[in-house]
């Protein structure tokens, strides 16, 4: 056997040994999951936190993270690792039905904390509330994945392990695997076979776009490697005085292994109970801006969260972009509670924002009557739309 032929061996044996590979036809265009091996080496540590192995422990670590005189950031670290390994990231790509200028540009978007990738394509009604078939109708390829520790993807160590610099590498490693053909290379080998991946020539730009936590590392990327994006657009996130101030008690989180229905996740992941995932997630007007079912949806799609994540967080906000040169929107919902203490409008100065990157076109918008989580609320399209507009404006 060639080389070649045993990697592609063992990465049907992967794909089959995990849960099955689905491909979709879409409405505009077709969707295949593919799980990606990724080679990520970044700077981690040990940080001083509690152990959470029950639901009180998880509460309690709540209350102690919001507690006033409990350390924060840099006084937690207690020392410095490296982390280097090959991560298996469960991703899908979607590539539209229509040739064009857009198909060969590919989205690469992150979710926030909380879900998974399926936070950008949600079930419950694709054809007015999921982003991925809007950026298909809209013309474009788009790549969602699960974040370490979410999802299908690897769910390693939540306190020493899955840290935020790790995580932004790992988007820097998709994003030059897509760059560089690699990613496009993959999803033309992986099964099922079907012609819309028979050899698709590496995309041309790339946009990203991040949602919440997947800001964070959509941002500290741009500003750390902006070389390497085309377009961002930034929802659910901007650096400022509101930024979480609600608190991690307003999460109302469980140990996700004794949750009910439970995860199957070690020590230090948390996961929200369905009050927190209204409280974070949902805003508006409650008999206008979202139905009953898609809060229920909401919880359904709820993933749990590695602490290790939160505790590493401040590598990675607030980054300044000097140099970078491709168009931000910065696309918020008006009735956001975690990001804007539950109202988006005055809670910023948009020359701020502009300020973080100087040589770039920045521009910001709030999408009316919305809670954090955009896409599960009405009128969905209508600010994907907005999203498009402004890319379209852009040259992207
Ligand atoms: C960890 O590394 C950072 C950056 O190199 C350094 O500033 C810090 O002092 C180190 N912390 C410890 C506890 O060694
Ligand atoms: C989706 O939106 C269209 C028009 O925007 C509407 O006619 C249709 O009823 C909506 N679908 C659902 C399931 O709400
Ligand atoms: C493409 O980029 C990935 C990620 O950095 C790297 O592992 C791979 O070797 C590169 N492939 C080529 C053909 O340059
Ligand atoms: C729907 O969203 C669009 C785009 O942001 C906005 O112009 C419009 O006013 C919104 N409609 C409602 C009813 O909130």
């Amino acid at each position: 056997m060639t080389a070649t032929t045993v990697i592609a061996l063992l990465a049907l044996f992967h794909g089959i040994s995990a849960s099955p590979l689905k491909a979709s036809q879409r409405t505009h265009g077709f969707c295949k999951e593919l799980n990606i091996p990724v080679f990520a080496t970044a700077d981690t540590a040990v940080y001083d936190h509690p152990k959470i192995e029950s639901n009180i422990q998880a509460r309690a670590w709540a209350i102690y993270a919001d507690t006033w005189s409990t350390p924060q950031g840099a006084k937690t670290l207690v020392h410095n690792t490296t982390t280097s390994d090959t991560f298996n990231i469960h991703a899908q790509l979607c590539v539209p039905n229509v040739a064009g200028i857009k198909k060969s540009i590919l989205q690469i978007a992150t979710h926030g904390a909380h879900y998974d990738g399926r936070y950008w394509d949600p079930e419950l009604d694709r054809e007015n509330q999921s982003y991925v078939e809007a950026s298909l109708k809209a013309g474009y390829s788009i790549l969602t994945y699960d974040r370490l520790g979410a999802g299908q993807s690897d769910h390693p160590d939540a306190y020493n392990v899955v840290q935020a610099p790790l995580e932004l590498e790992i988007l820097r490693q998709l994003t030059l695997m897509a760059r560089n053909g690699t990613l496009y290379n993959i999803a033309g080998k992986a099964q099922p076979a079907n012609a819309a991946f028979a050899g698709l020539a590496a995309p041309k730009k790339i946009v990203h776009v991040g949602h919440s936590f997947g800001s964070f590392l959509t941002s500290a990327l741009i500003a750390k490697y902006p070389a390497l994006t085309d377009g961002v657009i930034i929802t659910g996130y901007f650096y400022g005085k509101y930024l979480g101030a609600p608190g991690m008690a307003s999460w109302g989180v469980d140990f996700a292994a004794t949750a009910s229905p439970p995860f199957n996740r070690p020590g230090g992941y948390v996961v929200c109970q369905k009050s927190g995932i209204q409280n974070l997630f949902f805003g508006g007007n409650p008999d206008t801006a979202f139905t009953p079912e898609m809060l229920e949806y909401g919880d359904s799609l709820k993933q749990p969260v590695p602490i290790g994540e939160l505790a590493s967080a401040f590598h990675i906000i607030g980054l300044q972009g000097p140099d970078l040169k491709a168009p931000v929107q910065f696309f918020l919902a008006e009735f956001d509670f975690y990001i804007c203490d539950g109202d988006c409008k005055g809670a910023y100065d948009p020359q701020v924002l502009k300020n973080t990157y100087p040589k770039a076109v920045v521009e910001d918008y709030i999408q009316p009557n919305t809670g954090h989580a955009f896409p599960l609320h009405n009128n969905a399209t209508a600010g994907y739309q907005v999203m498009f507009d402004f890319l379209d404006r852009n040259g992207v």
